[in-house]
This record gives structure tokens, sequence and C-alpha cells, in this order.
């Protein structure tokens, strides 16, 4: 059972939505049929291409390397393909969105290896952030989707106190020109495997993470959805099992004319993302 932090009914009005969304209001919404026909198709793509029925130990199979090629294909459909940009509108309209007025960084495929938080070519995974620092639009809103259920220590934490207040950061750091001048790879990291080593990602500078965090967990297809400003964290574990979620960022069209989205206390990156979302 989650702490009430976790909204568990959607605000029939969609405008009431977004509005407690960027106040902090973060809602953990039940898989529905969109969600559960994206996790379906994503697992079996999964298994397609690991060569195996359970993809939590899949891993075992290949090296990290293979592994690393044959998902970093996969993460590339997801994120590019038509298929999946449909999903991503079916996904927002079940929880009262209106996918003409929704534009989106579509889905990416999120691994989460047991033990990863020991590799440092994966270090910024584990990173507390804000996802605005990656100079996106503070209207911006945050779809998380579990491939499978999943317990609070193989999830992550959010810091909901921190929404309003600054936090020590170099979020200065990241430019989007610059980390798209090569094209889309190092966004989506298909490619690049020393990434995490030569691309700097923007973090958080404090020694100590804030005494109030909220867990959670979930059930596979669960839609949880946040404002992109809220500060946050995944968790390492060692459970030897691979954690698998898709996750999307999303912009009501609406908000981002009139300049609603949640507060920014401390993001200082540089360009919008905005412009190269998938448009309605
Ligand atoms: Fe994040």
């Amino acid at each position: 059972m989650n702490s009430p932090f976790f909204k568990t009914t959607l605000p029939a009005d969609n405008v009431v939505m977004r509005e407690r969304l960027f106040a902090g209001d973060v809602f953990l919404m039940q898989s529905d049929t969109a969600s559960q026909s994206l996790v379906a198709r994503v697992i079996s793509l999964i298994q397609e291409r690991l060569e195996t029925e359970d993809i939590r130990t899949g891993h075992l199979k290949w090296s990290a390397e293979e592994m690393f090629d044959r998902i970093g294909s996969l993460r590339r459909t997801v994120y590019l393909d038509a298929e999946f940009h449909e999903r991503v509108r079916a996904v927002v309209a079940e929880c009262g969105f209106a996918p003409g007025r929704v534009a989106f960084d579509s889905i990416r495929l999120r691994v989460v290896q047991s033990g990863g938080h020991r590799n440092p070519l994966a270090a910024p995974v584990y990173y507390p952030h804000r996802d605005t620092w990656y100079a996106h639009s503070q209207s911006m809103i945050v779809w998380w989707v579990p491939l499978h259920d999943l317990e609070p220590e193989e999830t992550f934490v959010f810091y909901p106190d921190q929404l309003d207040q600054p936090v020590a950061n170099d979020s200065e750091i990241f430019d989007y020109a610059v980390w798209t001048k090569d094209g889309p790879a190092l966004k989506i990291g298909w490619q690049k495997r020393d990434s995490g080593i030569s691309a700097r990602y923007p973090g958080s500078l404090e020694q100590v993470m804030p005494a109030h965090a909220e867990g959670f967990s979930c059930r596979a297809g669960d839609n949880l959805i946040f404002s992109g400003a809220h500060y946050h964290k995944t968790l390492p574990h060692d459970l030897k099992r691979t954690r698998y979620s898709l996750d999307f960022r999303m912009v009501h069209l609406d908000d981002a004319a009139a300049g609603r989205g949640a507060p920014n206390v401390d993001n200082r990156s540089r360009g919008n993302t905005l412009k190269d979302y998938v448009q309605p």
C-alpha cells in the first residue's frame, strides 16, 4: 500500500488535473487498455531481442556489450516508430488528455540492471534530478509505465518538499543544442556506449538528500504521472533481476502558450526541447 502522497483517482477535468500536477500532485493510476497493450507489445519485443521468455533475467544470457546492442536497437524503435507515437496518444487519451493538444518527447525504454549502480557508465541513471534540468519546459508532465510489478526498492523516490525549494545543481552545463548536434542518438542512448562518461548530465550537487522521500510499489502497466519539475531519484538495487520501464514527456500546448507550469526554482539548462517534440 502506497502513501497518500500518490493519488489514485484522476480529477474529471483535465485542466484541474494539470493544475494539480504543477502544484506537486503525483498520480499513480491503475493500468488501462492502452497502457496494458503498450506494455505487452514492448515485452514481446524484448523477448524477441533477448531470445528468452523471462526478460528479467535475460541479461544473464548475454555479455553487457551484446545486451546493449540488442536493447539499443529496440530503444530506437520505441522512440522513433509511428506505431509508438500512436500508442502515446492512446495512453494520454485514456487519462483524459486531448491528444490533439499534446506534444510529446516519445517513449524511452529504461533498463535498470541489478548492481548497475556499480557500473560507472550507468552513473547518470542514479543522479537525483529534475527532468526539467534537461532543457524541458516547466509545463512538462512526465509519464512512467513499469513493465512488471515492482516493489518500492526497485522503483524511485520523490522528494516532494523540493518541488518549490531550490537544490544545488549544475543544470547550467546542459545545452540542448550541443546535446543534439550529432542527431538524437545520444539523447536516447542507442549507440554511444561510453556516453555516461563522455557526455555531461546535469545532477544534484547536494551532499545530503532530503529526509522526506516518497517511494512506491506498482503493478505492470500502471500510469505514474508527475510534473517534470519534481525532484526524484532512481534507486539502485541488487535484486538479481533487471527492471524495465517506459517513460515519455508531454506538454499540453495550452499550458505552453499560457505559461502555466510548475515553479522554476533552480533550472538553468539552456535551449528548448519542445520544438523537437512530436507535435499533434
Ligand atoms: Fe527523471
